[in-house]
């Protein structure tokens, strides 16, 4: 049975290390990125990682004829669909670009996936769609909240849109949504990484890029948190840990063991750890010290979440096994070949 996969954004930071699980896992992978917010380069990293000759097709999912023709030219049996705009605060500032690059390439996607008889599809949600939980850890029948951002919304709506579709065409989709934590780190070969544009939005490329002497000082937004040490809570994940839970959701739809045709996972460690500690345990792993301060709270931010993995653990067959301090040091690895350091 052929195993052709579909990866959009697949020279993205997720994308690609998933390329990566599949290709190793004997998936035939097609990658289709648009290169808006991600590097050819990427997908130079995953050949080499990989030895194989995994196609680019520069390509934008919101361009419905570009699509058809890739789902004419490949004989695709499922499809990852990564490619989409992440950036909570520009999403505020610009929610237009988040719904068109959010939600028409992912009707987009569906549309040609049912014209083509392609059945399956992984889908990258996120935890965005809990808010700020009332009882921790968040299951995956935690109630969602209303988002706060017009990046959340586009999850949600992005959820409801698949939910939706697979109870309209039962016999002709199959879709595993799963939920991201908070993703970080870098392949153990340091090939491919998180390769952030201009200044670091998220926490650990701010941290590498620091210990880099790229950036002076590290802001830790808030200290006054309800949390043991005063800063916020997150549930992170190791980028590779979560590549592979996408091949675990290929095996399982692919293999029929999906329970209902419209399935969510949450993929997070099971653990919650402040900025505070994450920062000191990178200076453990690492032994270079990263300057920072306490400043106030960023706009929009929830202050701890993190992820009850019971249900992914048992139903995937799939649990995070990196540790933290592995996870920090491969994403300092990848941050030094970055920038040449020794
Ligand atoms: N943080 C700092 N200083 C920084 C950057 C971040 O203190 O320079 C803090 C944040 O305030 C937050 C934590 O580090 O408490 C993690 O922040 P990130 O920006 O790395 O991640 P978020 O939890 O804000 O966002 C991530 C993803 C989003 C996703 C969201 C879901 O990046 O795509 O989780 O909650 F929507």
């Amino acid at each position: 049975m052929k195993k052709s996969v579909l990866v959009t954004g697949g020279a993205g930071f997720i994308g690609s290390h998933t390329a990566v699980e599949l290709i190793e896992a004997g998936y035939d992978v097609v990658i289709a990125d648009n290169l808006s917010n991600s590097e050819a380069a990427a997908v130079e990293g995953v050949r080499k990682i990989t030895g194989t000759n995994v196609p680019l097709e520069v390509a934008d999912c919101c361009d419905r004829e570009a699509m058809d023709a890739l789902f004419r030219k490949y004989a695709f049996d499922s499809v990852i669909h990564f490619a989409a705009s992440k950036a909570v605060g520009e999403s505020v500032e610009k929610p237009l670009l988040y719904y068109r690059n959010n939600i028409l390439s992912l009707v987009n996607i569906l549309e040609l996936m049912l014209k083509h008889g392609v059945k399956n599809i992984v889908f990258s949600s996120s935890c965005t769609v809990y808010g700020e939980p009332d009882k921790l850890p968040v299951t995956e029948r935690t109630p969602r909240k209303k988002a706060n951002s017009p990046y959340g919304n586009t999850k949600q709506i992005a959820e409801d849109i698949l939910k939706d579709t697979t109870i309209a065409h039962p016999d002709a989709l199959r879709v595993i949504a799963l939920r991201y934590f908070n993703p970080i780190g870098a392949h153990p070969s340091a090939l491919i990484g998180e390769l952030p544009k201009g200044v670091p939005g998220n926490l650990v490329p701010y941290i590498t890029q620091t210990a880099a002497s790229l950036r002076e000082c590290l802001s830790i937004f808030g200290g006054d948190y309800d949390t043991p040490d005063g800063s916020a809570i997150r549930d992170y994940i190791d980028v590779t840990d979560l590549a592979k839970a996408h091949v675990a959701a290929m095996s399982r739809m692919r293999e029929g063991k999906s329970r209902s045709v419209y399935e969510i996972f949450n993929i997070g460690t099971g653990k919650g750890l402040s900025v505070l500690e994450l920062v000191d345990k990178f200076e453990r792993a690492t032994g270079v010290k990263v300057p920072h301060k306490i400043v106030g709270r960023r706009a929009g931010d929830i202050e701890k979440i993190w992820a009850d993995t019971s249900y992914a653990n048992r139903e995937l067959g799939w649990k995070a096994e990196k540790t933290t301090e592995e996870t920090l040091a491969s994403a300092w690895a990848w941050e030094k070949r970055l920038r040449s350091i020794e």
